[in-house]
């Protein structure tokens, strides 16, 4: 708050405790000369309607003092006037702070029982599969979907098919540390026609419609520069995260347009490291949920048709 800000507060507090004081006052020495319970205001309407002038009831004006005495103790102890942090030096950002503390630890030792066990054992687990799914719900949804089956640039979580490796400690690693994929955009080195024909290459591979001269002869500009990556039989590179380009499964999509994108400007799909945002305790169960997810999949026959 600024010096001129917490002024302007300090001085509207001031003139309304005074204010209802004064008030207080007035009213209070008006009450025993009104003792008249007969006087009116002197204002008539309609000729002979006429208003009694009555003081204040005793209660009704000892609230008012009550109010006063309740203002000014308040402004003692808590923060109100002004940049003035009051007696008690209670704050909202601290009073927040300490009930996320509260339940942090509270979670902490629900969320316990569940260190130290392999993450294929907390999978099955249907306690934890459950604190995973609103692991998931809070942090992942907003980009995997929520039930995880992903968004174009997004992959799906609930198939079993991994561009960063499936085993446990691979999605572990890829939701504690992120992932950081770059396909360099190789437009400029295939040229238009050189762009059209690998396109139909990579389609042909998954079996889409494709023309079959541009096919092969995207498949020898495949050779040299695509299979450093995504290998000789297109079934791609879990350590670089280059996608399998033969499986009909697809992170940014499988038309033609699509697909061309990509090899002409580059991909660079992120997925950010949530080790620091979520900890370890939340990171191993909410990886046990997308593991269960797959697992429950059946297969990546489950998400196949080009709809990843
Ligand atoms: C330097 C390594 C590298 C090279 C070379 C490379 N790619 Fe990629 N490619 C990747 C990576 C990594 C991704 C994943 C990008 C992402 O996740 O954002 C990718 C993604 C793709 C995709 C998108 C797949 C999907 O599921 O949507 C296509 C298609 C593709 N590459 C085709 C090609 C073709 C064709 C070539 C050769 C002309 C090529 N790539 C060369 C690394 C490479
Ligand atoms: C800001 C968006 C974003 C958020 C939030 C996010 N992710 Fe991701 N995630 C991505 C992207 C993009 C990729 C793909 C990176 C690439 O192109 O290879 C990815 C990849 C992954 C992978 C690797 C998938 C594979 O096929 O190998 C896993 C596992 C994963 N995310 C889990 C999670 C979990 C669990 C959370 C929540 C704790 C989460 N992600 C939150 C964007 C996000």
């Amino acid at each position: 708050m600024s010096s001129a800000m917490s002024w302007l507060v300090i001085l509207l507090a001031v003139i309304n405790v005074v204010g209802v004081v004064w008030l207080l006052i007035v009213t209070a020495q008006k009450a025993p000369e009104d003792n008249d319970a007969t006087a009116t205001t002197g204002h008539a309407w309609d000729g002979d309607l006429v208003e009694y002038n009555k003081p204040l009831p005793r209660w009704w004006l000892w609230l008012f003092i009550g109010t006063v005495i309740f203002a000014i103790i308040y402004l003692v102890l808590y923060p109100g006037f002004g940049k003035y942090a009051g007696v008690l030096g209670w704050n909202q950002n601290s009073d927040h702070a300490a009930a996320v503390a509260v339940a942090e630890e509270k979670a902490s030792t629900i969320m316990a029982q569940f260190d130290g066990k392999p993450l294929p054992a907390l999978a099955a687990d249907l306690k934890a599969q459950s604190i995973g799914r609103n692991v998931f719900a809070n942090n992942c949804a907003t980009c995997h979907g929520s039930d995880a089956r992903g968004n174009p640039g997004f992959p799906n979580l609930a198939d079993n098919d991994w561009i960063w490796g499936g085993a446990p400690e691979n999605v572990l690693s890829s939701i504690v540390d992120g992932r950081t994929a770059v396909m360099p955009p190789l437009g400029a080195a295939l040229g238009e026609q050189g762009v059209t024909d690998v396109t139909a290459y990579i389609r042909s591979l998954s079996g889409l419609s494709h023309d079959t001269r541009a096919a092969a002869a995207g498949g020898e500009r495949y050779a040299t520069l695509c299979i450093a990556c995504h290998a000789a039989d297109a079934t791609g590179n879990p350590l670089l995260g280059a996608p399998n380009l033969a499986d009909n499964i697809w992170l940014y999509g499988s038309d033609a347009a699509t697909i061309a994108e990509g090899i002409n400007y580059g991909r660079y799909g992120q997925m950010p490291a949530h080790g620091p945002i979520i900890g370890e305790q939340r990171a191993r169960l909410v990886a046990a949920y997308v593991l269960h997810l797959s697992q429950q999949s059946g297969g990546a026959s489950a998400s196949a048709g080009g709809s990843r």
